[in-house]
């Protein structure tokens, strides 16, 4: 998959313009603050729908504008071709749209641009919170399928209405009387959503954690088992049962832990709390990992993404690398250029020219970028 070209209007500090990229390696070059990452931001919006960095709407708006557009041209590797346009006013308006055609929910974007965002925040992966895990696969499996992102959404917004009502029952709003009926409520639907969520997420380790092997073999220059696990709060999931028996076991795991939860006001169970172990060999990384072995594992990992990816779909996602260089050796730099420029569009984003010097991959095109312009360099 490869994003051929686009126009951009009132995105942070990038100056209005059009730009073709190379179907191959494109690379940003300038100092900090400069508008590198604007860009990357901008061309992974359409990918999930909104900034890798968590940014709102009024935040991606230059300041003192009203709206920002953006038109990417993308291809796929089938040779096809299509448009991906979005935009975003200050009142919060969203508009996407595909070859012209409207598209009202996140659901229906997912698939037209496929990417793998690499950024600093990426190497705390295997070291950070559980909540990192979490998000990598959310993202992840949101990408591949749309019934999965879904889900998520739909378990998300159970569990905020689900919180506030213990919150209230806690500081004495409610009775808990005639709030049970609405409790039971809102743990059926959240036995009913976590199912495909945590059935979701357990595939992904599983699909991902060979892959992420294979990679981490190719940076560390030796065979490695590395192992990706599931590690889910609810013990219903932590079998393998039909869908119903599920459904069944996880509403019993919230009966049983309800009272806790009435009087302590806050939900103590669910797949918010889950979280996936990074193994190497008989070691849990999170704990026993060096420095460079965490972040070859990270990095292992996320590029892990665009095997399944391809596995899952039959298509290659855009690579975006912003700034990570310095994380690594320069030979281990130079490897992971090297295999991803081999089957991917890659977009590398730095300040120090130095970690991509004397490269010359076989289609590539260089800009410095500053103050939001961006310069074609030779
Ligand atoms: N909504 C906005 N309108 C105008 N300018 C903005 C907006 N949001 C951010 N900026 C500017 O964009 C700049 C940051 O750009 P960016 O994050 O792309 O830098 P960068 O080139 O990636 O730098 P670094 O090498 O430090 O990562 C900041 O100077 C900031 O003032
Ligand atoms: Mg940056």
């Amino acid at each position: 998959m490869k994003i051929l070209g686009a126009r951009l209007t009132g995105f942070r500090n990038l100056v209005d313009e059009e730009i073709e990229f190379s179907s191959g390696v494109n690379l940003l070059l300038g100092g900090n603050g400069q508008g590198k990452t604007n860009l990357l931001e901008a061309l992974n919006f359409p990918a999930l729908g909104r900034s890798h960095r968590g940014a709102r709407a009024d935040e991606l708006i230059r300041f003192g504008e009203q709206h920002l557009h953006v038109h990417l041209e993308l291809e796929d590797d089938d040779g096809s071709r299509r448009t991906c346009e979005f935009g975003l006013d200050r009142d919060g308006t969203r508009r996407f749209r595909i070859d012209g055609k409207q598209i009202t929910r996140r659901t229906e974007l997912v698939g037209h641009l496929a990417t793998v965002f690499f950024w600093p925040q990426s190497v705390d992966l295997v070291r950070g919170g559980p909540e990192q895990r979490r998000r990598f696969a959310d993202q992840g499996l949101s990408g591949l399928d749309p019934a999965y992102l879904a889900a998520l959404s739909a378990y998300q917004r159970a569990l905020r209405q689900k919180a506030s009502l213990l919150r209230d029952l806690r500081r004495g709003f409610r009775h808990s009387g005639d709030a049970r009926d609405e409790l039971a409520a809102w743990n059926r639907e959240l036995a009913k959503q976590a199912v495909p969520v945590g059935m979701g997420r357990a595939e992904w380790a599983t699909l991902i954690a060979p892959f992420a092997a294979g990679v981490y073999a190719d940076l560390a220059g030796q065979p490695t088992p590395l192992e990706f696990l599931y590690r889910p709060r609810l013990a219903a999931l932590q079998e393998t049962a039909e869908k119903g028996d599920l459904t069944a076991g996880i509403l019993a795991e919230f009966d049983y832990i309800g009272a806790d939860e009435s009087r302590r006001g806050r939900p103590l169970t669910g797949i918010q709390f889950d979280d996936f172990e990074v193994r190497l060999g008989e070691l849990d990384l999170r704990v026993f990992g060096s420095q460079g072995e965490t972040r070859t594992a990270a990095i292992s990992l996320i590029l892990a993404q665009s095997d399944v990816v391809h596995e899952r779909r039959r298509v290659r996602p855009v690579l975006f690398l912003d700034d990570i260089f310095s994380e690594l050796d320069r030979d281990r730099a130079r490897q992971l250029q090297e295999r991803c420029a081999r089957d991917h569009q890659i977009f590398i984003a730095t300040a120090r020219a130095d970690d991509v010097a004397g490269w010359q991959p076989e289609a590539m095109r260089q800009w410095r970028v500053e103050d939001g312009r961006l310069t074609t360099l030779p």
